[in-house]
């Protein structure tokens, strides 16, 4: 797999194969509940404080919201906690402090599973595809928790990367990076998500895949799910951004529009390279 330039992409799932021995973010919790929060924002996590295992604590007082119809864009340096905070939000992640809620839910206490139920689509920044399977074969294991009939949604993801559509048959493992992750948001979408949840989609394609990544992601949005993304790309993830976050070792430095975080002297300096 050396030659392999997308290497650190694919099925490396530890629920799957566990090389280390060592589990890292997936507490299995059982028996939580969640209790109507109304009002407020379609998603917010509020005050989030928390780290990995007894671990010390990654995020501080770390607050994301995302509206109905908006593309929130959460960017920062490397290590700075996007990827942490994503699986906060998303239940991989014990809290030590702040809770959860979504769509008038407090979800504080739900186990990745159960965010699926209530209309959480996450693609991880890492290990979010299988390679060995066929592209179709992807997408049904999206669907696991739908017992209806999924072939409407797979032919409108079809229609959203047409490519897929051309490749279905073949192993995950062998498209293109930029078509992987075509793969990946279209699993996540085969469960009909209420929010869409990307933690950097564009990493390692080049720019002219990557507009066309977020045109795609553009086109989703369009379609009524708000989605939260995480971008190493963060000038042109602001550009299309309604809401950003710039997070900075583990906490909010900035929140603003896209347009007043690209305009800001301070986050370009810092952050947009000038
Ligand atoms: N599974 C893990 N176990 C322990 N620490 C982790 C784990 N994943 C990330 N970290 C630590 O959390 C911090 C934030 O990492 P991460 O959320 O991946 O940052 P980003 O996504 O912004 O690059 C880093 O110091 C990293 O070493
Ligand atoms: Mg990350």
């Amino acid at each position: 797999m050396s030659s392999d330039p997308y290497g650190d992409r694919g099925n490396k799932d530890v629920s799957v194969a566990n090389p280390k021995g060592t589990g890292t973010a997936h507490p299995v919790k059982r028996g939580g509940s969640a209790h109507p929060a109304p009002g407020g924002p379609f998603l917010i996590a509020e005050g989030m404080t928390g780290g990995y295992g007894t671990g010390p604590d990654i995020l501080h007082d770390c607050t994301i919201a995302v509206e109905k119809g908006e593309i929130a864009v959460i960017v920062g340096p490397n290590g700075a906690g996007k990827s942490t905070a994503m699986k906060a939000v998303f239940g991989m992640l014990d809290l030590r402090a702040g809770h959860v809620r979504l769509d008038g839910q407090d979800i504080t206490a739900l186990s990745p599973q159960d965010r699926v139920a209530r209309g959480m689509g996450f693609v991880p920044q890492t290990s979010n595809i299988f390679t060995s399977m066929t592209v179709e074969e992807n997408l049904e294991m999206g669907a696991f928790i739908r017992t209806d009939d999924f072939s409407d949604t797979m032919e409108q993801i079809f229609d959203l990367f047409p490519i897929l559509r051309e490749k279905r048959r073949q192993p995950a493992g062998e498209l293109s990076g930029g078509q992987r992750q075509q793969v990946a948001v279209g699993r996540a979408l085969m469960t009909k998500p209420k929010l869409l949840m990307l933690d950097e989609p564009t990493a390692g394609v080049s720019p002219i895949v990557m507009d066309e990544l977020f045109d795609r992601i553009i086109e989703v949005a369009r379609t009524g799910i708000p989605i939260l993304m995480v971008e190493q790309n963060a000038r042109q993830a602001l550009e299309i951004a309604d809401k950003g976050y710039v997070m900075v070792q583990g906490a909010n430095a900035y929140t603003g529009t896209g347009k007043e975080l690209l305009v800001n002297e301070d986050v370009r300096k810092s952050f947009l390279g000038g």
